[in-house]
């Protein structure tokens, strides 16, 4: 079950290392194909990497959504309606969520819900000193479950539930309905949902965008052996695997991955793993959306679209969603 915190007060332990999460990670590296969760992506250099992907020329998405939201933001701002408690789904990039409180008005409470205790409370204490009215109430959840919302001192008029940068898409469309409900339950009646969904494209597009010229997302996805190297104590050589990413045009994925360069042997946790030349551990899917198909699963999930804004090249959707 999760905390709500009261503005800040607390000092955080360091992020809890991979140790917690054993059974989730060898489970997926005993499956067929072997696989990681790209959650693990996210240690300190990993989100370093990360932050370096959204400024690459190639890597669309990033820059795509701060556009639309700019051009959409008093629309945006007068659809959410004065004193929203916003609720942000992961702590995303501090100029996403500046970008919006800047706009609303009054907003009475920001609530990032992160499992990164680390990550979060970075970010809330950066925000606590530019926004001094504005209640910060960090939850350390897992996002993908419920859990329970602080109290706001001030009643908010409604929630926002705020979730950019297409994360929706790195999840299975299943799964995606899944925490569009979830998002349903903590936005309550009246609450809203603003949200930035990756729209299905030219694949060249895709591939060029994961798998930018200057390697930094091959960095990325590698980064995560590195780091079950570092909290699992496993060997695995890193210039014996390669990134790769396809887009599977059926599926509407981009699929990350890391290709076994030669048959070797990998040991973590006690166990020994065997890789075949040219085998895989998926690392990431990457979901594409239509339009049409992202406000069916909204639907399903108890939301009803009332604007969907894109950009000139229809790249990257923002949805701003009510309860039905
Ligand atoms: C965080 N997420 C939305 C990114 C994406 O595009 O799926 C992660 C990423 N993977 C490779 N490049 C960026």
């Amino acid at each position: 079950m999760s905390k709500g915190l009261t503005q800040l007060a607390k000092p955080v332990e360091a992020a809890t290392s991979l140790e917690a999460e054993r059974d989730e990670i060898l489970e997926g590296l005993l499956a067929e194909p072997k696989r990681i969760s790209s959650k693990y992506f996210y240690d300190e250099r990993g989100s370093m990497l990360f932050d370096r992907i959204c400024e690459l020329p190639e890597y669309y998405p990033t820059r795509t959504e701060r556009a639309i939201v700019a051009e959409h933001l008093s629309e945006i701002a007068e659809l959410v309606g004065p004193r929203a408690a916003v609720i942000e789904f992961g702590a995303g990039s501090n100029a996403k969520i500046r970008q919006l409180l800047d706009a609303l008005e009054e907003p009475v409470a920001y609530v990032p819900v992160e499992i990164s205790a680390d990550y979060l409370m970075k970010q809330a204490k950066e925000l606590a000193r530019d926004y001094p009215k504005l209640n910060i109430q960090p939850v350390f959840a897992d996002f993908t479950q419920p859990f329970d919302l602080p109290e706001h001192p001030v009643m908010p008029e409604r929630n926002l539930v705020f979730f950019p940068g297409s994360t929706i898409g790195n999840f299975t469309r299943a799964e995606a309905r899944e925490l569009l409900g979830v998002m349903r339950a903590e936005a309550k009646d009246d609450g809203a949902l603003l949200i930035g969904v990756d729209l299905e494209k030219d694949p060249a597009i895709l591939h060029a965008a994961y798998n930018d010229k200057a390697g930094v997302t091959a960095e990325f996805n590698l980064n995560v052996l590195r780091r079950l190297n570092r909290e699992l104590g496993a060997n695995f050589d890193l210039d014996a695997f390669r990134h790769e990413a396809v887009y599977d045009e059926g599926r509407g994925r981009i699929e990350m991955r890391l290709v076994s360069e030669k048959d070797q042997k990998v040991r973590i946790m006690g166990l020994v793993l065997r890789f075949r030349r040219g085998e895989h551990i998926v690392t990431e899917y990457s979901h594409k959306y239509s339009i049409e198909g992202f406000h069916a699963i909204a639907r399903q999930a108890g939301f009803e679209p009332r604007r969907t804004w894109t950009d000139p090249r229809k790249f990257f959707s923002v949805h701003f969603m009510t309860a039905a």
